[in-house]
């Protein structure tokens, strides 16, 4: 019995330190041996990406399995329960232009043919400017300029930001020449892009684009956003039945 026991012994001690020893290994950033990999390294599945369909182009193989899908159309984010706020966050009405297609990748949009910036001349900013706003509204409008505009299109709204100055990027205009420009038609080119300008549609939502529309304004007209006693705007009523000259045709 007691020899049994010892001859057990050593053969597992032997068999423990073998094991021990194979995990080892001299690179210093090397796991060494695995026993069970796939407790390690998790099979990569990647639920967002689309396999089926990626820049307009469709791949019948995978496009029937199942992956993240689009959701109904239809569809709206929830924002809370302020009939406000929700109002201001539902999905932008307007369509994109046909010419976005190829040059801002809107592939598998909604196309119209017809210019909807035109008809955003109409287009007012839901979001009201008060004299008990104003001063928040400017201040978060600062805050999404700096870190979104402003190497385009500069700190005092003239087109001569950073990347302006440095050569590598031209046609950035001056803000106070297009002061005949809508709410609408702001709002649209910065949702949509226009012309080197890229659409901001992921990277800004529904509210940040029309406080910077109000934060542009300001820019063409310094009393923008200025209230006297009795709570009235000092600018003059701004740019409506715009120039349509711009259009993005
Ligand atoms: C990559 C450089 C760049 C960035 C970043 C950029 N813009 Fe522009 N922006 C342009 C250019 C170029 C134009 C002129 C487009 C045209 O009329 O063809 C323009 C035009 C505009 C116009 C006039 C649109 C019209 O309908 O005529 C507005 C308003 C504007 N930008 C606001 C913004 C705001 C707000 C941001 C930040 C969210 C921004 N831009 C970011 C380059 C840029």
């Amino acid at each position: 019995m007691k020899i049994e026991f010892k001859a057990i012994a050593s053969v597992a001690v032997v068999a423990l330190s073998a094991l021990m020893m194979g995990s080892c290994t001299a690179d210093a950033d090397s796991s060494g041996l695995e026993y069970m990999p796939d407790m390690y390294r998790s099979p990569a599945i990647e639920p967002y990406v689309d396999y089926g369909e990626i820049r307009g182009r469709e791949n019948m193989d995978v496009k029937m399995k199942m992956s993240a899908m689009t959701p109904p159309a239809g569809t709206v984010p929830f924002y809370g329960t302020d009939s406000a706020t929700v109002s201001l966050m539902l999905p932008y009405f307007r369509k994109a232009n046909v010419a976005f297609r190829e040059t801002h990748g809107m592939y598998g949009a909604d196309l119209t043919s017809m210019d909807e910036y035109t008809l955003a001349v109409n287009d007012m900013n839901p979001l009201k400017l008060t004299a008990d706003n104003a001063e928040g509204m400017f201040k978060t409008g600062k805050e999404l300029y700096t870190a979104m505009c402003q190497h385009c299109h500069g700190e005092k709204g003239d087109g001569n930001g950073p990347m302006v100055a440095s050569g590598a990027y031209a046609g950035v205009p001056n803000y106070a020449d297009r002061a005949t420009l809508s709410d609408g038609q702001m709002f649209y080119s910065i949702y949509y892009g226009k012309g080197a300008m890229g659409s901001h549609a992921s990277q800004l939502n529904k509210k940040e684009i029309w406080t910077l529309v109000h934060y542009v304004r300001k820019f063409q007209n310094a009393d923008y956003g200025k209230f006297d006693t009795n709570g009235l705007m000092m600018a003059a009523a701004v740019a409506m039945g715009a120039d349509t000259t711009t259009a993005v045709k």
